[in-house]
């Protein structure tokens, strides 16, 4: 790709951008897809009917023959009396919970694509509890054992019993002070010089969540460049304020904000072009699949998941919005939430080799404990002004720096600088990739239609046919004791404690569910089946629902 920032900056400085070449700049730069018009994609969410398949249906949607429906109804009825006997005991408690926690309803409902949702939830309900974790294992409240692939969303990088002991001597440190909050705990210092250390950035702030980092980063480059939009790219997540999730999901317009394709030149061209851009986001999760949203098998209607990493060709777009926001005064974010310590020791600034302005990191930076945190220059984390007292940026929260998660991140800062974890980083790609290439090697050797992609340790699960019940194996993945998040083979997050042996087994179990899977006639399709087919025939079957034929 050649972006030529000169070429930009020199073209559109000549051209003298009017507010409505600014405007058609704006909307060429968005991503094609429905994810890049945030203002329609809410519009048509509002206007899909719900359809739920009747069991005879939900076997027969694709127009399967009599022989393929008949293994796969035999297949989901055993699934369906395993998961009954096995899971009894927390499929109980979660039913008994359900009505009154409402996560629990959006994530039960919320695991397939809702064409098949209330089969599955009358049949293959899940528990939702665990009691204990011990090396890469959870286990249920049945006594089931299983692979945790979820990865605590993320936060769990170098294993829970790791996190148990930060805890645990986090509570030892601070004992003698307690939750006081105000009055910091002696363990901030040391926490504040580790992460300037570590970033080379110069000024941090402490907050609860992710979310809660995302926001007074965007608050304080507002303040400090006095604009007001905020520019995302297509399909990443930052938390769920509303202004950095603007389209569904969020029931009001953020109209301050842009989203942008990535990897795109008008993108950048739209960036040199405007002056009322305050800050840029990144997450750099999107290398994965960039410009797409976070892959969960609630929106897997067909085999047309994409993903896949060009390291160099990611980091070489960073560098160029960076030079761009450079350029043009915007502050350069860098939401390391997710990725941060997971790529690199030194996060993603390390790993792409950029310097953001400004960073965030949550999750496990923590130890363990809830947390966000905002590290930036210091010219931007200031929250006043000194010639006009009174216009300050206010940011402010009651458990900020709370002395138990500041002891739990220190304890991790600390670990940090084990050889144990910098043995861990040393070969992490090499050793990450190699893996993914082995469960390849395995599913291909069973000449299974399904192979992975991977960021480093955060996975995501491929399929190679236009079958409309890809989202089923992560129920086969269940009975084989691998155990994944809502989102199901979306997202599979390691912990990077998973020894060659943890990870064999792994590749045992993964394959010996796509099998079952595959013999139980889910990946049959008809010979001129394509994903396009698919969702247009999933077209047709909701505009003829909302018509009422
Ligand atoms: C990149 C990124 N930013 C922000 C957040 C929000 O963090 P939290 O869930 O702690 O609010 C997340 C959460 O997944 C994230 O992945």
């Amino acid at each position: 790709m050649h972006w030529s920032l000169a070429f930009i900056a020199a073209g559109s400085a000549g051209i003298g951008a009017t507010a409505g070449r600014r405007r058609l700049l704006l909307s060429q730069a968005k991503h094609r897809s429905l994810a890049g018009h945030s203002k329609w994609s809410r519009r048509i969410a509002g206007l899909i009917p719900s359809i739920d398949y009747d069991a005879h249906t939900f076997f027969r949607c694709d127009g399967a023959p009599e022989d393929v429906v008949a293994r796969r109804e035999q297949g989901f009825e055993r699934l369906a009396a395993v998961f009954a006997e096995r899971f009894a005991k927390g499929r109980a408690l979660t039913a008994e919970t359900r009505p009154g926690l409402s996560d629990l309803q959006f994530t039960g409902s919320y695991r397939v694509p809702f064409q098949f949702a209330r089969q599955v939830k009358e049949n293959l309900a899940v528990g939702a509890f665990a009691e204990r974790s011990a090396g890469v294992v959870l286990t249920d409240l049945d006594g089931n054992d299983f692979f945790d692939l979820t990865g605590s969303y993320g936060v769990n990088l170098l294993g829970y019993d790791v996190y148990k002991s930060m805890i645990a001597e986090a509570v030892a440190q601070v004992s003698d002070l307690g939750p006081v909050l105000g009055q910091l705990h002696p363990v901030v210092a040391d926490n504040v010089a580790r992460l300037r250390a570590l970033t080379g950035l110069d000024e941090v702030s402490f907050h609860m969540s992710g979310t809660e980092a995302v926001m007074q980063a965007v608050r304080l480059a507002r303040y400090h460049t006095r604009r007001s939009k905020v520019v995302r790219f297509c399909g990443a997540y930052h938390g769920w304020w509303g202004d950095v999730q603007p389209g569904i999901g969020n029931p009001v317009p953020a109209e301050r904000t842009f989203t942008l394709a990535e990897m795109s030149e008008k993108a950048l061209r739209t960036l040199a072009t405007r002056n009322d851009v305050a800050c840029v986001l990144i997450n750099p999760l999107q290398a994965l699949h960039p410009n797409s949203a976070a892959p969960s098998d609630n929106t897997l209607v067909d085999g047309g998941r994409r993903a896949g990493v060009d390291r160099e060709a990611y980091a070489e777009w960073l560098h160029k919005v960076a030079e761009v926001c450079r350029e043009r005064g915007i502050v350069f974010i860098l939401d390391d939430v997710f990725t941060g310590f997971r790529l690199a020791r030194g996060g993603a600034a390390e790993y792409f080799g950029i310097q953001p302005d400004m960073v965030t990191f949550g999750k496990t930076l923590g130890g363990g404990l809830p947390n966000g945190v905002l590290i930036g220059r210091a010219d931007l984390m200031k929250r006043f002004r000194e010639d006009r007292p009174v216009d300050i940026c206010f940011a402010r929260g009651t458990f900020n720096a709370h002395p138990y998660v500041m002891a739990s991140m220190n304890a991790f800062l600390r670990k940090l600088d084990e050889p144990d974890t910098a043995a861990l980083y040393a070969g992490l790609d090499e050793r990450w990739n190699a893996r993914a290439a082995r469960m390849n090697a395995s599913l291909e050797a069973a000449d299974i239609p399904v192979r992975v992609a991977n960021l480093s340790s955060i996975w995501t699960v491929l399929y190679q046919v236009p079958s409309r019940f890809n989202w089923m194996l992560q129920y086969y993945l269940r009975e084989e004791g691998l155990l994944l998040s809502w989102v199901g083979t979306g997202r599979l997050i390691f912990s990077l404690n998973y020894t060659d042996a943890d990870f064999n087994e792994v590749v045992t179990r993964f394959t010996r569910a796509c099998e079952r899977m595959a013999a139980n006639g889910w990946w049959w399709h008809a010979p001129d089946a394509t994903n396009k087919g698919i969702r247009r025939g999933i077209l047709r079957e909701l505009i003829a629902r909302r018509l009422g034929r």
